[in-house]
Formats: C-alpha cells, sequence, structure tokens
C-alpha cells in the first residue's frame, strides 16, 4: 500500500470517528432536535435510540418476542434487564405492537409522531391546544423525555405526565391520573388494573370488566389508601427523588406513605414501581453498578400492594358483590409465589379458555349437570354415582359463589349432597367441618395455600359418560 493511499485511508477513518463523534455528542447531550427520527428496524437494532446523558435511560424501538414487533419505549439502559419504564400506546389493538419499519419522527407541531410504514399514524404525542410548537426534546437521566418550547423550560409534553404502568423517582400522579397495567407482560396494550388518584383524594387500585376494558366498568377497588377525608383529601401522589412514595394531602403536609419501609439508597440503586399485568403494583431496587449487592444482581422487590392478591376477594376496600375476578380468570386457582406475583392453575379436568393465557379462563373439559325437565335430581332424591364423581382439590378454597352450607359434615357426606343436587358444581370442606356448596359455574376468587385449611370437591361427569 502506497503512503498516499494509506494517508487517505487513515483520512478516511477519522472522518469516520468525527461523525461518529458528531452523533453520539448530539445524544450523549440528551438533546433531540425537531425533526430527528429514529425506524424500527430488525437489522439496526442499535442505532435506533436515543440516550440520556448518562446512558441510564434510553428511548426508542424495542423488539418484542414472542410477538415479533417493535414498541416505542422508554427504558433502563445500563443494566441487562433493560426494563422498559414507558411505552407509546398505539391504536394498534391487537398486540400494541407496530411493524419493522415504523417510524417516529419528532415534529414541532405534533411532538413525537409514530407512523407505520406505509406512512399511517399510529401514536403521537398530545400537545395541549395552546398555539405554542416544540423546539427540541429531552430525556432526562431521571428517564423523563420531555417536549420544550422555543422559550420555555415548561414541558409541552412529557412521558411523565403521560405515565403507562410504571413510576419512577421524581414522578408524580395528579387527582384522575392513573397508572394501567399492561393485558400480559408482553402484550403492551391496556390491560384491566388500574392504580388512580381519585376525584376524593383517594389512592386505589382498581380491576375493570376485561372483556369491555371500559374505563367506566370498573368493578371494584382492591386497595385504599383512605386519603378521602374532605377537609384534607389526596392531592397528589409523589414517588420522590430517594425512592419513597406518598400522597400528599391538600394542605402540602400530610402525608400518606403507601410503604413505610425506607428504600435503599438512590445514590447506588435504581428504583421503580410497576402496576404488573396481573394486578400487584410492586416497588422494585436495583444496584445501578455490579458488585453493590453480590447475591442479586437484578431487580429486587421492596414492597408491593396488595402483599397476598390471591387473598383479595373480602376486606374493608371490597364491595359486597361478587363480579369480576383478581388476578386469575374464572374457574382458575390462584397461587401466590415468594415475590408477591400470582401464578394461575386451572382445575383438573379444566382446560385454558385461550392456551395462551395461564391468567385467563378455565372451562370443563365435560357437560355439566343442568337441572331441567330430564333432570328431578335435588338433594332429597337417590344418589346417583354412575354419572359423576368428584375430582379433589387440596389447600384450595373458593371462598365466593356460595348456596348452602352444612354444619359437621365429613367428606362422604358433603360430597353426597352435592351429587344428589342439580344445582351444586363444587363442594368446599373446611377443618372446621363446615361444607359449603357452590352453585353454577364459573367460579371465581379460587386461592390453593399451602396453609389453607378447605379442600375442594369438583363434581365432574365421569370419564366415558355421557348425560
Ligand atoms: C399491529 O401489530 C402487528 C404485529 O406487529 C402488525 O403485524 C400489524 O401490521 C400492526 N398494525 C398496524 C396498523 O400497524
Ligand atoms: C385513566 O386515565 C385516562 C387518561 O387520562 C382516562 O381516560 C381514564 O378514564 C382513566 N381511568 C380511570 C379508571 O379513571
Ligand atoms: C423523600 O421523602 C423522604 C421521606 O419523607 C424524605 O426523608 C426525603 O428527604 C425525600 N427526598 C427528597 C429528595 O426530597
Ligand atoms: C400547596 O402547594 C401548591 C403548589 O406548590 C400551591 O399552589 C398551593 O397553594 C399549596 N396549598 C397550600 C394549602 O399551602
Ligand atoms: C441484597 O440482596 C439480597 C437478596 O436479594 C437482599 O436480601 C438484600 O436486602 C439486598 N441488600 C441490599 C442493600 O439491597
Ligand atoms: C321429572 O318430573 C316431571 C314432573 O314430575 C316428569 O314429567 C318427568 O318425567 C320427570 N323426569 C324424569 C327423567 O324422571
Amino acid at each position: 500500500m502506497g503512503v498516499v493511499s494509506c494517508w487517505i485511508l487513515h483520512l478516511v477513518l477519522v472522518l469516520q470517528l468525527q461523525v461518529l463523534v458528531v452523533l453520539s455528542k448530539n445524544i450523549i447531550s440528551g438533546t433531540v432536535p425537531v425533526g430527528e427520527s429514529l425506524t424500527a428496524s430488525e437489522s439496526q437494532q442499535f442505532s435506533s435510540s436515543w440516550l440520556s446523558p448518562s446512558g441510564d435511560f434510553t428511548f426508542g424501538f424495542r423488539k418484542i418476542k414472542p410477538n415479533n414487533g417493535f414498541t416505542l419505549s422508554i427504558w433502563f439502559d445500563n443494566i441487562p434487564d433493560k426494563t422498559i419504564v414507558w411505552h407509546a400506546q398505539t391504536v394498534n389493538t391487537t398486540t400494541s405492537l407496530v411493524p419493522d419499519g415504523s417510524k417516529v419522527t419528532l415534529t414541532a407541531d405534533h411532538g413525537l409522531v409514530l407512523t407505520d410504514p406505509g406512512g399511517q399514524q399510529l401514536w403521537s404525542s398530545s400537545l395541549p391546544q395552546i398555539r405554542s410548537s416544540v423546539s427540541r426534546g429531552l430525556i432526562t437521566d431521571g428517564g423523563n423525555f420531555r417536549l420544550l418550547s422555543e422559550h420555555s423550560d415548561v414541558a409541552l409534553w412529557s412521558s411523565f405526565a403521560n405515565p403507562t404502568d410504571t413510576l419512577l423517582p421524581t414522578q408524580s400522579i395528579e387527582v384522575r391520573g392513573n397508572l394501567s397495567s399492561r393485558r400480559k407482560e408482553t402484550s403492551f396494550q391496556k390491560g384491566r388494573f388500574r392504580l388512580r388518584l381519585g376525584d376524593d383524594g383517594d389512592l386505589q387500585l382498581l380491576t375493570l370488566n376485561s372483556e369491555t376494558l371500559a374505563e367506566t366498568d370498573v368493578y371494584f377497588s382492591y386497595y385504599s389508601s383512605n386519603t378521602n377525608d374532605p377537609h384534607n383529601p389526596g392531592n397528589r401522589l409523589v414517588f420522590n427523588e430517594t425512592g419513597y412514595m406518598y400522597v400528599v394531602m391538600r394542605d402540602n403536609r400530610t402525608r400518606f406513605y403507601v410503604n413505610k419501609k425506607d428504600p435503599v439508597p438512590s445514590k447506588d440503586f435504581y428504583h421503580r414501581a410497576v402496576l404488573h399485568f396481573d394486578g400487584v403494583f410492586s416497588q422494585y431496587y436495583h444496584p445501578k453498578r455490579q458488585g453493590l449487592n453480590n447475591s442479586n444482581n437484578g431487580w429486587s422487590l421492596a414492597w408491593s400492594e396488595p402483599e397476598n392478591i390471591c387473598a383479595k376477594r373480602f376486606g374493608p376496600y371490597l364491595d359486597g358483590n361478587e363480579l369480576g375476578n383478581l388476578a386469575c380468570g374464572f374457574n382458575n386457582i390462584c397461587i401466590l409465589r415468594d415475590n408477591h406475583r400470582p401464578k394461575c392453575e386451572c382445575p383438573e379436568r379444566f382446560l385454558l379458555v385461550d392456551p395462551n393465557d395461564e391468567y385467563g379462563d378455565c372451562k370443563p373439559d365435560f357437560e355439566m349437570e343442568t337441572c331441567g325437565p330430564g333432570n328431578n335430581r335435588t338433594e332429597t332424591a337417590n344418589q346417583d354415582a354412575n354419572l359423576y364423581e368428584f375430582v379433589t382439590l387440596r389447600m384450595t378454597n373458593w371462598p365466593s359463589g356460595d348456596y348452602k352450607r352444612y354444619s359437621n359434615y365429613d367428606e362422604g357426606r358433603c360430597k353426597a349432597t352435592c351429587l344428589n343436587d342439580c344445582f351444586c358444581g363444587a363442594v368446599v370442606l373446611g377443618r372446621d367441618r363446615f361444607c359449603w356448596k357452590k352453585k353454577k359455574f364459573p367460579l371465581s376468587y379460587g386461592i390453593r395455600d399451602t396453609n389453607g385449611d378447605s379442600n375442594t370437591f369438583v363434581k365432574v361427569l365421569k370419564l366415558g359418560s355421557r348425560s
């Protein structure tokens, strides 16, 4: 290679390096000029993002498996998990994911605009009506994406003011504001749980009708801060810089701490609070550098509400009605894991309605007995053991849906009274020898617990029988 060509190669390298430096400078300041855009791409996974100055947070497209679409998100970028803390809630209602080639552009008039490869708009930041245009975007080291106008540091829009399922330190929720859970861990459309600071100042966890997901179809609340004193109601939910979460009342002095535990130092740990797709609201911390906590380099649980979502059925915050379900669908049994998160298991002889949703409803694999003209059996009639038998669910209770109770029954009598009654779908027998008859399915609020003091006997059609 000649001296000249070597020199040219050197020049080219230097120029390329400069281009790289310019690009990363642009990104490292955290400022995004109007006109910049990012494209969701299978091939250039790492180029499609804007970083906060410290590199702690990144804004861009994330590929989501197994659905194989992208979500426009903000995530923790300095940890292996790359945990997502905000996502654009697009109009794509099937998955809320966007396809390869989708593009987000920072515009003066509409702020962030997300379009699909055909140019169709999928989402945009909703700016206030005032006539003020965006001059730049700013991604902060706290994980907030802010859109600023030329002459003001007041954001026209920010990801913190439009939260999805996560709160970060320094973020707050005003009266009427809420977080919404995802549909599933990998389905980014809104699910059926909300954390809301209500008009009356009360902070509540709510569950909605899981089918309509209409914001007006609120079934009940399963957590309440009780900060609805009309003389000094809750005014704002604060997640402060050091990781405390509290409701500040209208007098600006009184606080209700969602959890009283002191958080680990925010100098060394990241904090986040998330309303999970299963309805559990949890705060976590994560070491900022490896070696700070050798025993655990991932997210550790600080606290969660409720502590046992499987047991949330009765209690001061639930109204008496038995609408809906919580973490697990109808006929599905809730089992609490060590991390305060539930898993769900269909009873024997029941199958998931949607095989891909283990948190969904379970349906029987047999025809259930019905009371009708062709069936005259009541509890007084002769027992018909030829058609039906019982599946035993140990340590399992269904605390709702009773229609009859018998005291001092043993297992034999409890089963027999159900077998002889065409209304009866299952019986629960407690250690206290109370036998509870459950009316027709679906049952809700099933719970299995190693300390449980009840067994459930489900009346199922004998294999090989036809009713
Ligand atoms: C919705 O997401 C799916 C999965 O990524 C994709 O195939 C589809 O094209 C999207 N629809 C729109 C309108 O972007
Ligand atoms: C949650 O907030 C959204 C956006 O402000 C609002 O449309 C919705 O009605 C709220 N949901 C509830 C249950 O309050
Ligand atoms: C956050 O709240 C706690 C508890 O009230 C307080 O001790 C701490 O100083 C607050 N942190 C900041 C940065 O204000
Ligand atoms: C509470 O603080 C807000 C904003 O900081 C202020 O507008 C309001 O007047 C204060 N209220 C009281 C009762 O001090
Ligand atoms: C370190 O991790 C362990 C195990 O998760 C946890 O029990 C402990 O509280 C952590 N220490 C700190 C300071 O977070
Ligand atoms: C059930 O009772 C009705 C009315 O007494 C009678 O007409 C019918 O035949 C009975 N059905 C059976 C299966 O015994």
